[in-house]
């Protein structure tokens, strides 16, 4: 159980939220939304106590389980099956049932001994946590997720970011916590895993907040829905499922653009009135007062305007190149005793759309980090053609300097571009003022992805590599990249569990993975891409 009242949160030196009242009972499925930026993982890790707020209370009652937006560096070492079995404590009483299993090959008799009754002990505990019954249960759960036995098997470390995202998801599932806290769970899972967690949820016996904008998850599971106004800096909450709430919300939203009218109406007629009172000195303080009343309740209407905006999104203008701009021949990559996947070869000829699709795991992501050269294939090669120009757009915002500015990232994105240039750019992507000095790291999830595409804007590539361009985007923002997508001339390769983006790319070419086989594209493939 949560409960939020009247909480104020700050971002910086903008106010991010004020009044803000919620209660998470167990049974409540609250579905968080907002554009990008408005605050919801501000507000989540503030709820998950791991910020404070400016003012208000926050009260826990029970267990929470929190899904952050970016993957969490703990302990990197650990297994990722005892990461998710420490969520009840079991990998403890394993790990001891282990080392006494070894020690119980002792030397002496009395060693022995005490090696036994050192696992029986262990195993007493690990029993009455569930046992063995509870580790199954756990490999199922993330089984679900797309993490087979042999992820499970792997310290975090060597881990990608989604996958380890996944072993968190997978953990607090696990867990079986009082109050679910999740934020865009669905970034990095398959449509198989998407479907599974939805009925998860569904049946979740205690309350959950959901960060998502994914509306078939949130019609299918969500009972409240809060919506973060980012320009009333408010949150709104609708006791009702999600197609209730989109009506209520158009409701509402008519309601609010009438009276900003009838403001805007009431404006102009002070303004009139003060211009003419004005010359009248005895009048001037009055005029002076109704002048300021009417700027007041502009003010209020140029934030609601300037919110309306989405990023006014356009791929690069590609620069000319060969017929074949980029070839690659027999790719083959293994970790360890993993083969990823053998002998695939490409040719991506000037302008061409290609989709690479495959389960999670399959190497999609390896291949496009091979293509842009971020990553050394074990064999095979990768052959750059005439006036090759890479656009990358990696998952996990990788390209992006943390530590280093919005405009310094854009800076060395693109150095012969001038400044203004520059700032035009970032301002057609929503930044603008102090947005352009704040460093990466602060960004949200949006923002960074809004960012990255940025930087492919100004780099002239005529091949753009995309590992899921659309993830964390709110609606808006999300058609724009997609409309991008469609009017795009140069060359794309791209990998998507999202069939509108393949629509909008409109692909000639299909690529399997992990076989590499090529095929033209066509509908049967369609209906993989959600699976895949
Ligand atoms: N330390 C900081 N200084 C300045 N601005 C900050 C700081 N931390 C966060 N912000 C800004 O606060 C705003 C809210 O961020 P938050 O991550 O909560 O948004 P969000 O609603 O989760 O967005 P998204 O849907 O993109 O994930 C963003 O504009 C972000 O850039
Ligand atoms: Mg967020």
């Amino acid at each position: 159980m949560i409960v939020v009242s009247d909480v104020e949160l700050w971002a910086g030196s903008r106010l991010l939220l004020s009044g803000a009242d919620l209660r998470v009972a167990p049974g409540d499925r609250v579905g968080l939304v907002g554009r990008n930026g408005a605050g919801k993982t501000t507000l989540t890790r503030t709820i998950a106590g791991e910020a404070a707020p400016a003012s208000g209370t926050i009260t826990r009652a029970g267990t929470i389980g929190y899904l952050a937006q970016d993957p969490r560096t703990g302990d990197v070492d650990v297994l990722a099956r005892d990461r998710i079995l420490a969520a009840r404590g079991i990998d403890e009483a394993m790990t001891r049932m282990g080392k006494a299993e070894i020690d119980m090959m002792g030397a002496t008799e009395e060693e022995t001994d005490r090696a036994l009754r050192r696992y029986a002990a262990a195993e007493t505990e690990f029993t009455s946590q569930g046992g063995w019954a509870a580790d199954a249960e756990a490999t199922r759960i993330a089984g679900n997720l797309g993490l087979p036995e042999r992820i499970l098997g792997q310290p975090l470390r060597t881990l990608s970011g989604g996958q380890r995202r996944r072993v968190e998801l997978a953990r607090i599932l696990f867990s079986g916590a009082d109050t679910l806290l999740l934020d865009e769970p669905t970034n990095h899972l398959d449509a198989d895993s998407i479907i599974w967690l939805r009925d998860r949820l569904r049946s979740w016996p205690g309350g959950f907040i959901v960060i998502s904008h994914d509306e078939a998850l949130l019609e299918a599971t969500v009972t409240t829905v809060a919506h973060l106004d980012a320009t009333r800096s408010t949150l709104d909450v609708y006791a009702m499922g999600w197609s209730a709430y989109r009506k209520q919300r158009e409701v509402d939203e008519r309601r609010r653009k009438r009276e900003r009218a009838n403001a805007e109406k009431k404006a102009a007629v002070l303004h009139t009135q003060a211009d003419k009172m004005k010359a009248t000195a005895t009048k001037a303080t009055a005029a002076a007062n109704m002048a300021r009343r009417a700027d007041r309740l502009l003010a209020g209407l140029e934030a609601v305007r300037s919110s309306d905006k989405v990023a006014a999104l356009r791929f690069p203008e590609p620069r000319p190149c060969g017929k074949v701009p980029l070839t690659a021949e027999g790719l083959s990559k293994s970790y360890g005793s993993l083969e990823v996947f053998t002998g695939v070869s490409l040719a991506i000829d000037r302008g061409s759309r290609v989709v690479v699709i495959g389960l999670n795991g399959a190497g999609k992501t390896t291949l496009l980090r091979m293509l842009a050269g971020v990553e050394r294939p074990d064999s095979g090669e990768v052959i750059p053609g005439h006036g090759l120009r890479i656009g990358y757009y990696a998952q996990e915002h990788e390209t992006l300097d943390r530590d280093r500015s919005v405009l310094e990232n854009m800076r060395s994105a693109a150095p012969d571009l001038d400044d203004t240039r520059v700032r035009t750019v970032l301002g057609s992507f929503l930044f603008s003022g102090d947005d352009v000095a704040k460093p990466v790291s602060v960004l949200s999830g949006g923002e960074k992805t809004r960012l990255a595409l940025a930087t492919l804007v100004v780099s002239g590539a005529n091949v753009l590599l995309l590992d899921e361009p659309t993830n964390n985007l709110d609606p808006a923002s999300r058609q724009e990249v997609l409309g991008a997508l469609r009017r795009y001339a140069g060359a794309v390769v791209l990998v998507t569990h999202d069939e509108d983006a393949v629509y909008a790319l409109d692909p000639q070419r299909v690529v399997l993975l992990p076989d590499g086989d090529e095929d033209l594209w066509g509908q049967a493939y369609a209906d993989l891409v959600a699976l895949a």
